[in-house]
């Protein structure tokens, strides 16, 4: 299995409005891939505060506004053009009224810790992107309520993927996603004793990390 390899900031095709728009019908079509872990996110039975980080174009933040009718959900993302996206598209799903977007930076901790506590912290297609995700995920477990939960959703680094010869968008993404051993040994070094992580099909995995 080939190194991770390490992306150069954030996606930068996440920075004016047609890629988002590109993006955006791009998970439309593989928006099936969500339900597994709404369904996870539904069963942890969590009290009303979510925040949601990485929430681009909001189409798993609607799927989780609609499990969970009482939740108000703070989405946090670094990309103007992907909020205001993310924005219209929650309002016009008739949940704009129940998610507050952010834009801001997740790696910024003294930011993170900012904005209170969670019963809920969950993301998807992100920790991959972070320059610093151990240093992420132990903010994140710190701005967790009592019986709070973080649930992250990301891609796994799969070794029949580096056969593809393209190292362009999705491909880029998935050589720079993380192995399950390597988020079991970043978490054990972070001292959770109550996380687990789940591979899933066919290139996706899951960390559940409880207070
Ligand atoms: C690949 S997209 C995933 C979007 C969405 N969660 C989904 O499942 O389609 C990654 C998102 O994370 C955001 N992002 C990347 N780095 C971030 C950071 N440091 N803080 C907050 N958001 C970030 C990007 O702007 C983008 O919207």
């Amino acid at each position: 299995m080939s190194n991770r390899i390490v992306k150069m900031g954030h996606d930068d095709h996440f920075d004016d409005a047609e890629s988002v728009k590109h993006y955006a019908a791009h998970m439309e079509r593989f928006g099936g891939m969500y339900g597994d872990f709404v369904k996870h996110l539904k069963s942890l039975g969590c009290g009303n505060r979510f925040l949601e980080i990485g929430p681009g174009t909001g189409l798993l933040t609607s799927r989780v506004a609609a499990v969970y009718p009482d939740a108000s959900i703070t989405a946090l993302d670094l990309s103007p053009q992907m909020t205001e996206y993310g924005r219209e598209y929650v309002s016009g799903k008739g949940f704009g009224d129940r998610v507050k977007w952010i834009v801001g930076n997740a790696e910024d901790s003294e930011f993170l810790t900012s904005l209170g506590k969670f019963d809920l912290i969950y993301s998807s297609l992100t920790l991959h992107e972070f320059s610093d995700a151990k240093s992420v995920i132990k903010t994140l477990n710190s701005a967790l309520s009592e019986n709070g939960v973080l649930s992250i959703l990301d891609l796994r680094r799969v070794w029949w993927l580096n056969w593809i010869p393209s190292k362009e968008g999705f491909f880029s993404s998935i050589r720079s996603a993380y192995q399950p051993n390597e988020l079991r040994t970043m978490l054990g070094e972070l001292g959770f004793a109550r996380c687990e992580v789940r591979t899933m099909f066919p290139f996706l995995l899951s960390i559940t990390i409880r207070k």
